[in-house]
């Protein structure tokens, strides 16, 4: 048994003996309200983003039919194994700022011919196009997941958009659906969500809010499909504190002419400073930016409810979903590698990030519906780092597969009374964080998150009409607040068991310092 087992089964032995304590008056406790169902949470909320960016894919999952590493159709088996192990639902494609630059017509056919460009959104490197369209889709059905498409609005033509439509969708005998057949796709490809475009605002072209609408409103008028392979329509929302553009979307985009509008794409990075030209280290960092981090982590809930606001407004009906397409941290860069890779390693505060995010997306179910972080493999908070033949899964890869019962689960309100609150110099934060919701499996799942990097907390935990006797699932948690997973020691932070049995319907445990926690309440 490794120290942080050992600790952990310390832990769910105290937490088992404790569970006789009556509750006091000041406890913090829990109520879940198992009798109020609120929104399904969908599944597309715990989405990947795979971008052409680094060794992101090339290296960190395609390898290529030909190589010494073990793939299928050119794709890493180990990267895939784990992947499947974590239930990726949802992967985006090609980015991101490279999908503005993306001419789709360089991604099909004999790989050796295609066109080689140079990367300029990503250290300049050379672009094979050995991922095209049908690698991607392939990708897609080895993980068994929805995909998203993102369109190339920035630098293409809206000629260019519509044909790569039909090349993915037609189901009749246009030159192009024929064209797919020819490149082995007989059926049309499933593509769940198509982009127009990404972060207009910024890499995307520079544009203003009312240009891209028209713009929008143009390019997706021409996006056609079969009925059964049209993609839910996504467009280019805004990022950080600026709610001017979900606003003015929602006020001008009317589905006019059968186009569709399906969803707004809103993008929030976390960095520990606040600040892109020193954004803070990945380790190493002190407890300073261990709260700055957790507390830039949790704007998230301002931004979603103020950008909610906006839409609850223009589009009462719920028509348009918020989806935060790119989110997660962003660290300076990892010394000694290539600055336009986004290459960094990935933490236990990583997976905090990754499990307050995740809280906070199921209480917005109703109009959160899909979301992906940024970025699956080798780039920014990754799931997964690569090293030639070798891989490790990172703590943010474990938060995802521990929260794996919260896909398509029913969202279940509770309240948290007494939550301390964790300070250090001027930050302040809840020290406790928790969801719940109905799984498909009928059981309810309970997720706890203590941001104390320094205490654990005891919390009650009751189900309003319901008489819980055993607390079943798994705790992530380590010594210290950097730990992190290293080619030379890749199970340093891993889950652990953690289970705590009920006195009459009653339950109290312990939630260890930094941790987070996802258990069946039976
Ligand atoms: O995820 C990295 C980059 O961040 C994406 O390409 C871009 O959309 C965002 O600025």
């Amino acid at each position: 048994m490794n120290t942080i087992k050992k600790t952990i089964f310390a832990v769910s032995i105290l937490t088992s003996s404790l569970a006789l304590a009556a509750p006091a008056a000041n406890d913090v406790s829990i109520s879940i309200d198992a009798k109020k169902p609120g929104p399904v949470i969908n599944k597309n909320i715990y989405g990947q983003f795979a971008e052409h960016l680094g060794t992101g894919i090339y290296e960190g999952m395609w390898v290529g039919p030909e190589s010494p590493i073990p793939n299928t159709k050119g794709w890493r088996n180990d990267v895939i194994g784990a992947l499947k192990n974590m239930h990726v639902p949802l992967v985006r494609w090609p980015g991101g700022c490279f999908a503005d630059e993306y001419h789709w017509r360089d991604g099909i056919g004999a790989r050796e011919s295609r066109p080689v460009k140079m990367n300029t959104n990503w250290g300049n490197v050379e672009e094979r196009n050995a991922v095209g369209t049908h690698e991607f889709f392939d990708l897609a059905d080895l993980l068994g997941a929805d995909t998203y498409v993102n369109g190339n609005l920035g630098s293409g033509t809206a000629q260019e958009m519509a044909d790569w439509m039909e090349y993915l969708t037609g189901d009749g005998k246009s030159t192009l659906a024929e064209l797919r057949r020819k490149n082995g796709h007989d059926k049309p490809f499933k593509v769940t969500f198509f982009g127009v475009g990404n972060e207009a605002w910024g890499c995307g072209g520079n544009m203003t809010v009312q240009h891209y609408t028209s713009l929008f409103n143009q390019y997706s008028s021409f996006l056609k499909a079969p009925k059964d392979y049209m993609p839910k329509i996504i467009a280019t929302g805004g990022h950080d504190d600026d709610t001017t553009w979900t606003d003015y979307l929602t006020k001008n985009i009317h589905g006019q002419w059968n186009m569709r509008f399906d969803g707004i794409s809103f993008h929030y990075y976390t960095l520990p400073t606040g600040v892109w030209e020193k954004k803070g280290a990945a380790t190493g960092f002190k407890e300073e930016e261990w709260i700055s981090t957790l507390k830039n982590t949790l704007r998230m809930e301002s931004l979603i409810n103020n950008n909610v606001a906006k839409m609850e407004k223009n589009d009462p009906k719920n028509t348009v979903a918020f989806n935060i397409d790119e989110w997660g941290t962003w660290y300076d860069v990892e010394p000694g590698t290539n600055a336009g890779f986004l290459y960094q390693q990935n933490s236990l505060r990583d997976a905090l990030v990754a499990a307050l995010n995740f809280n906070i997306f199921h209480a917005h179910a109703e109009r959160v519906k899909m979301t992906n972080i940024a970025q699956m493999v080798n780039v920014l908070q990754a799931m997964i780092l690569t090293e030639k033949d070798k891989m490790l899964l990172t703590p943010t890869y474990y938060a995802f597969q521990m929260y794996v019962p919260f896909q398509n689960a029913t969202f279940l309100p509770l309240t948290i009374k007494n939550n301390p609150t964790y300070s250090l110099g001027k930050n302040s934060i809840p020290e406790v964080s928790a969801s719940a919701a109905r799984a498909l499996d009928g059981k309810l799942y309970l997720s706890l998150v203590n941001t104390n990097p320094n205490k654990e907390v005891e919390v009650s935990v009751d189900v309003a009409g319901e008489n819980i006797k055993t607390l079943t699932g798994r705790v992530l948690t380590a010594k210290a607040m950097d730990a992190h997973n290293t080619f030379a020691n890749p199970l340093a932070v891993q889950p652990a068991a953690f289970n705590a049995v009920a006195d009459k319907g009653k339950l109290k445990l312990k939630i260890p310092a930094k941790s987070v926690i996802v258990v069946a309440v039976e």
